[in-house]
């Protein structure tokens, strides 16, 4: 599983390329895997254990909007009991160093807690709740419990400000404008399944170099210029950290 940077044909090149150019990382669910939050996907997965149309469509929230919360309020409550891993904290050393901005699918908020700013959250925030009635009514929630009869002064249920399938990702257009910009895009943790987000990764022009660090086989139809270090988020960013310090 310890595959190595340095086998990688880009590998004399990455350095320079941190450090004089922008990078952008996008992160998904592998991110946070070690860390002990369930991704989506992988066996014994997040999907695997709760099905997508009962927690986390409009539907659902419209069918049973307790069993909604309940899902969020689980996912919120263990994330009180973990911390950041490796890789987030590479992520938050190397923003001192490189022009760093990081594109999370994540909900969590162990980019923040290991010290990166600049993230954007495609898919929303746990730690918020938003209005029912006023999705543009954001709060940022101090517990992990959003319960029936939480309001906004409004009068509409709070419900948790996460993308549910079927809902426009709104961050969509900003998140392409700022991969545009990349010269180096660093991919960590996703399978690079659910679009729009993924889309990012091959909307990026063609010459610019994407380094994608997970450990499963990932379809990169369509991804040119793209390194594929078939390994851990930790291990991965661990590599990426000590070839840009040169510690
Ligand atoms: P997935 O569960 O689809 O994919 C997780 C990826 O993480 C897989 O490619 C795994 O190989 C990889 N992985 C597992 N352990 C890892 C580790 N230790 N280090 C690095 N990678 C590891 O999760 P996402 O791609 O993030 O959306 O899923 C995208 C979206 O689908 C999520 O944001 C969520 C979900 O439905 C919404 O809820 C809207």
């Amino acid at each position: 599983m310890n595959k190595q940077l340095e086998n990688l044909s880009l590998y004399h090149s990455l350095r320079e390329l941190a450090l004089n150019g922008k990078v952008v990382c996008f992160s998904g669910a592998g991110m946070s895997a070690e860390s002990n939050l369930s991704t989506f996907r992988d066996a014994g997965g997040l999907w695997e254990k709760n099905r997508i149309e009962d927690v986390a469509t409009p539907d659902a929230w419209q069918r049973n909007p307790e069993r909604v919360l309940n899902f969020y309020n689980q996912r919120r409550k263990q994330l009180f009991t973990v911390e950041p891993n490796a890789a987030h904290l590479a992520l938050a050393e190397l923003e001192k160093i490189i022009d760093l901005r990081i594109i999370t699918q994540n909900v969590d908020n162990l980019h923040e807690r290991a010290g990166s700013s600049n993230v954007m959250h495609v898919h929303g925030e746990l730690m918020k709740a938003q209005s029912e009635l006023d999705p543009s009514y954001v709060v940022e929630l101090e517990d992990w419990q959003l319960q029936i009869g939480d309001k906004c002064p409004r009068g509409g249920q709070l419900r948790p400000h996460v993308v549910w399938f079927g809902e426009p990702v709104e961050k969509m257009e900003a998140a392409y404008q700022l991969v545009a910009k990349a010269d180096l895009l660093l991919v960590v943790g996703t399978s690079l399944e659910v679009y729009p987000a993924a889309g990012l990764v091959t909307s990026v022009n063609p010459h610019v170099t994407k380094l994608l660090i997970d450990p499963s086989e990932l379809n990169l139809t369509g991804v040119s210029n793209a390194h594929h270090l078939k390994t851990t988020a930790t291990n991965g960013m661990q590599q990426l950290l000590k070839l840009i310090t040169n510690k």
